[in-house]
């Protein structure tokens, strides 16, 4: 049992939140737990992050070999000891976003991701994964994205350090085909995925959290 936790889900799902809460509860359960987010988490990872977000440009062959490069990284200096040593890993995002985003969302060839996902994260799939499920319309509005405009400053809106929104900032129908690709996937893995109503107060989303996490692992 690999007991590598993933979160997934949109832009403006509330993941890293629920990650966060996810690591605290476990810690007061006594468990050592771990945290990291992709992209990013090893130094190579968090200097990818701001290029993959948008600060140079690049095709999107280029970027899903970047988000590759980065993931490849965090498994094998990050991940895959820490769960050798007996941690839990919390992981927010990990290789189904790309499934959903360049595959679902960009329309990259499926086959060429899962490949890639292969070779990236050595085989290494996760024992349990958290699908934020959300109308991608309210994830953005709650994060003050505008789908389709163009980075700027309006009042509210979250600036990645960075200062750039590469993904939030994608017309509303990238959204849509990104939530409707986690959906698939979730519905394709039950063992694994369990879908979480994200519109939801954040106490009620991490309480269905907890109660996953809890009967999938014992605790
Ligand atoms: P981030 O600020 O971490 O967004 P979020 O808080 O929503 O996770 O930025 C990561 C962005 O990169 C996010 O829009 C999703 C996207 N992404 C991909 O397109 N492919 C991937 O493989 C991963 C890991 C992320």
């Amino acid at each position: 049992m690999s007991r590598l936790i993933s979160f997934e889900g949109g832009d403006g799902a509330g993941k890293s939140t629920q990650a966060a809460l996810l690591v605290e509860r476990l810690r007061l359960a006594g468990k050592d737990t771990i945290l990291v987010r992709e992209p990013g988490g090893t130094p190579l990872g968090e200097q990818l992050r701001p290029l993959i977000k948008g600060e140079a440009p690049a095709s999107p062959t280029a970027e899903l070999l970047m988000f590759e490069a980065a993931r490849a990284e965090l498994v094998r200096e990050v991940i895959r000891p820490a769960l050798r040593a007996g941690t839990i890993v919390v992981s927010d995002r990990f290789s189904d976003s790309t499934i959903a985003y360049q595959g679902y969302g960009r329309g990259m060839d499926m086959e060429i991701i899962e490949n890639l996902n292969r070779i990236a994260t050595d085989g290494l799939q996760p024992h349990i994964t958290l699908l934020l499920d959300i109308e991608p319309a309210d994830a953005l509005a709650r994060v003050g994205s505008q789908p389709g405009s163009q980075p700027g400053a309006q009042p509210g809106k979250r600036i990645d350090p960075a200062g750039q929104q590469k993904f939030e900032e994608q017309p509303l129908e990238f959204h849509e085909r990104v939530a409707e690709g986690y959906r698939t996937l979730a519905r394709e893995d039950p063992s694994r995925w369990f879908v979480i109503d994200a519109s939801r107060p954040v106490e009620q989303i991490a309480e269905r959290v907890w109660s996953v996490v809890g009967s999938v692992l014992k605790i």
